[in-house]
């Protein structure tokens, strides 16, 4: 599927154009994962429909506070602190099936009871499944930077985002981004300090937050330090 694509709109079949953050690149599934699918999936897995508000309390039969993530990649670092974290309820959305199919198996290893995962598009989850302020907090690790000045329009966290995240987070919630491609992070600082009348910097503004003890390294990120790349946390508050 191509990142640029159209699709009828809702109302009136008309032709819109969609930029997605993305390319979806199938990849192959080992054994374990294709058995993950097969035998994980349905008591972990949610098959939201376009269009459908999800009922969390329903889906994880409590009402403890939600965190979720986007674009989890292979979930490690996700299962890592939903183990650490049982008091919460936490929803990780990825596109690419090999890394859910490697949370999926991280899930069953840990014996977690209070992660669900989605197989979807963040942006339209955001846009149409969540509740207004159904959300304690939401993180964004390392999202593509997509580096191309011709591809900017790709990244993820944007003015739309922002307003999406605004409506889904609680009065009180936390959004932490973190990322280490430095034009992004000083557009993504930009962008949300700039939304100063939904989101507080917790930092102060102009500055990037320190890495709190509970974001454990992700994949990408072990890369990112290999490099060399200075990684940036980004955490504020919604108010
Ligand atoms: C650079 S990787 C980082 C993965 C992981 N957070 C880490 O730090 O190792 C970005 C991930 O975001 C996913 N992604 C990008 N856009 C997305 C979207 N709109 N919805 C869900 N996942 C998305 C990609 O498939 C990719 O796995």
């Amino acid at each position: 599927m191509g990142v640029v694509e159209r699709r009828l709109d809702e109302t009136g079949g008309r032709s819109q154009r969609l930029i997605r953050s993305f390319v979806l690149r199938e990849g192959r599934l080992t054994p374990a994962q294709a058995r993950a699918f097969a035998t994980l999936w349905p008591h972990f897995g949610i098959d939201w429909t376009p269009g459908e508000v999800l009922d969390l309390s329903a889906l994880f039969g409590n009402d403890r506070p939600v965190v979720l993530e986007i674009g989890f990649g292979n979930g490690e670092s996700l299962a890592a602190m939903a183990e650490q974290d049982l008091g919460r309820n936490w929803l990780g959305i990825e596109v690419h099936r090999p890394g859910i199919g490697h949370l999926l198996l991280e899930i069953e290893r840990r014996g977690l009871n209070n992660l669900r995962v989605l197989r979807q598009d963040a942006v339209e989850l955001l846009r149409h499944g969540i509740p207004p302020a159904a959300l304690d907090r939401v993180q964004l690790f390392f999202p593509d930077p997509w580096p191309k000045k011709r591809h900017h329009k790709r990244r993820i966290l944007n003015r739309e985002l922002i307003e999406l995240l605004a409506r889904a987070i609680r009065p009180g919630g936390i959004f932490h981004a973190a990322t280490d491609w430095p034009p992004y992070a000083e557009q993504m600082l930009a962008l949300l300090d700039d939304a100063s009348d939904w989101f507080i910097n917790t930092a102060g503004p102009g500055y990037y937050a320190h890495r709190p003890a509970h974001r454990p390294l992700t994949r990408f990120e072990q890369r990112a330090e290999r490099l060399g790349h200075p990684v940036r946390d980004l955490i504020y508050r919604r108010r």
